[in-house]
C-alpha cells in the first residue's frame, strides 16, 4: 500500500512537470486529484484494510494528498506569471501597434467666440469687467430705469430667487448683463467722485431668461455688454464700433444695421442686426427675415449716467449688450441655439 502511494506521488509530480498550459493543467488536476483518480480510489478502498494498516496509511495519503495539492498550486501560480510576463513582454516589443489616442478636450464654441471678441474690444481699448450673476432688483430693473411695476420689465421675463422679506427689491438670475453697467460706473466714479474718470469696458456673462425655447432662444445665454461713459462720446461713436467689430468678425463687406427700438436705459434705442450667412439672406428658421439680431444698443440714459455716479449735463456714453451665441452661430454656422449647452460630443468636437 505504502508503496502505491509513494508511486502514485511519484507519477503526480513528474506529470506536472510536462504541463505547459491551462488545459493540460486542468487534466493534471482531474487526473491526478480528481474523483476516479488513482489516489481518491485509495482512499475510497479504505474499508478493505486491516485495523492496523489503516493509521499508517491514512496517514501516508494524507500527505501525499497534500504534496500534490501544493504541487498544482505552484505549478499554477507559475503558469499565471509567465502569462503576464509574456503579455507585458509582447506589449513591449510590439511596436507595429497602433497608437492609443489620447482624447484631447478643446475649448466651447462659446468660449472661443468669447476670446476673440475679447481681443478685438481689446484692440479697441476696451477692458474687460466682471459682475455677478445673481443681482437685486435694483440693479438688475430699477437702477436702470425699470421702476417697479413698468410695463418694460415684461421684455425680460425673469427667474426670481427665493428671498422672503425684501419686498420691491427680490433677488433674480440677471436677465442681461446691464446691471453691470452701474457696477462698473459706480467704481470708477468712486475713483474720483468730483471728476470721474471715463470708462470703456466690455462686460461678459450668463444671462437667465424664462423664455419659450426655440432655434435662436434659450433660458440661459451669454452677452457681452459693451459700456463708454466719457466727455463728447455720441452715437456715431456707437455704430462706429459695432460696424467695425461686424467688419473685422465676418470680413470687409459684411452688411449691418441699425433699427430703432426702446430700452428704459438708454435713448435713444437701437437694435443691431447682421445679414444672415445662414440662408444668404433670404430668411431662414434661425433669423426669420434674412438679418440676424445680435443685440441692443444705444446711449446711455441720463438716469442711469446719474445712477452711476456721472454728471449727465457733462458726460455722455453708449452701451450694448450683444449675444454671443448669436455672433458664434454666424461665424461657426449653427443653426440651432439649443447646441450650445446639449453638451452633445457629436457638436462639440467640429470645434
Ligand atoms: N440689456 C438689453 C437686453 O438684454 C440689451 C442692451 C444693452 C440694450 C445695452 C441697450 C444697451 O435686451
Amino acid at each position: 500500500m505504502l508503496e502505491k502511494l509513494n508511486e502514485i506521488e511519484r507519477l503526480g509530480l513528474d506529470a506536472l512537470e510536462a504541463v505547459r498550459d491551462e488545459a493540460a493543467l486542468e487534466a493534471w488536476r482531474v487526473a491526478h486529484l480528481g474523483r476516479s483518480s488513482a489516489l481518491m480510489q485509495l482512499f475510497n478502498g479504505f474499508g478493505q484494510l486491516t485495523k492496523e494498516e489503516r493509521p499508517m496509511v491514512g496517514q501516508r495519503a494524507n500527505e501525499v494528498k497534500k504534496v500534490l495539492e501544493a504541487a498544482f498550486g505552484a505549478r499554477s501560480e507559475e503558469m499565471r506569471q509567465a502569462a503576464l510576463k509574456r503579455s507585458i513582454e509582447q506589449e513591449r516589443l510590439d511596436v507595429t501597434l497602433p497608437g492609443r489616442r489620447v482624447p484631447l478636450g478643446r475649448l466651447h464654441p462659446d468660449t472661443q467666440i468669447l476670446r476673440e471678441l475679447y481681443r478685438i474690444f481689446g484692440e479697441m481699448g476696451f477692458q474687460v469687467y466682471r459682475s455677478r450673476e445673481v443681482e437685486s432688483d435694483e440693479y438688475n430693473f430699477q437702477l436702470l430705469n425699470f421702476p417697479v411695476g413698468h410695463p418694460a420689465r415684461d421684455m425680460q421675463d425673469t427667474y426670481f430667487v427665493e428671498s422672503e422679506g425684501r419686498g420691491d427689491n427680490p433677488i433674480v438670475l440677471r436677465t442681461h448683463t446691464s446691471p453691470g453697467q452701474i457696477h462698473a460706473m459706480r467704481e470708477v466714479a468712486a475713483l474720483n467722485p468730483h471728476n470721474p474718470p471715463p470708462v470703456r469696458i466690455v462686460l461678459p456673462g450668463m444671462v437667465y431668461r424664462y423664455e419659450q425655447v426655440d432655434a435662436r432662444h434659450e433660458t440661459q445665454f451669454d452677452q457681452i455688454e459693451g459700456l463708454a461713459v466719457g466727455l463728447g462720446i455720441t452715437f456715431s461713436n456707437l455704430k462706429g464700433t459695432l460696424a467695425d467689430l461686424a467688419r473685422r468678425l465676418f470680413g470687409q463687406n459684411v452688411r449691418t444695421r441699425f433699427r430703432a427700438s426702446f430700452f428704459p436705459f438708454t435713448e435713444p434705442s437701437a437694435e443691431f442686426d447682421i445679414e444672415c450667412f445662414l440662408c444668404g439672406g433670404k430668411g431662414c428658421t434661425v433669423c426669420g427675415g434674412g438679418w440676424l439680431e445680435i443685440g441692443g444698443c444705444g446711449m446711455v440714459h441720463p438716469v442711469v449716467l446719474r445712477n452711476g455716479g456721472y454728471d449727465p449735463e457733462r458726460y455722455t456714453g453708449f452701451a450694448f449688450g450683444l449675444g454671443s451665441q448669436r455672433i458664434a452661430m454666424l461665424r461657426y454656422r449653427i443653426n440651432d441655439i439649443r447646441y450650445f449647452w446639449e453638451n452633445d460630443l457629436r457638436f462639440l468636437e467640429q470645434f
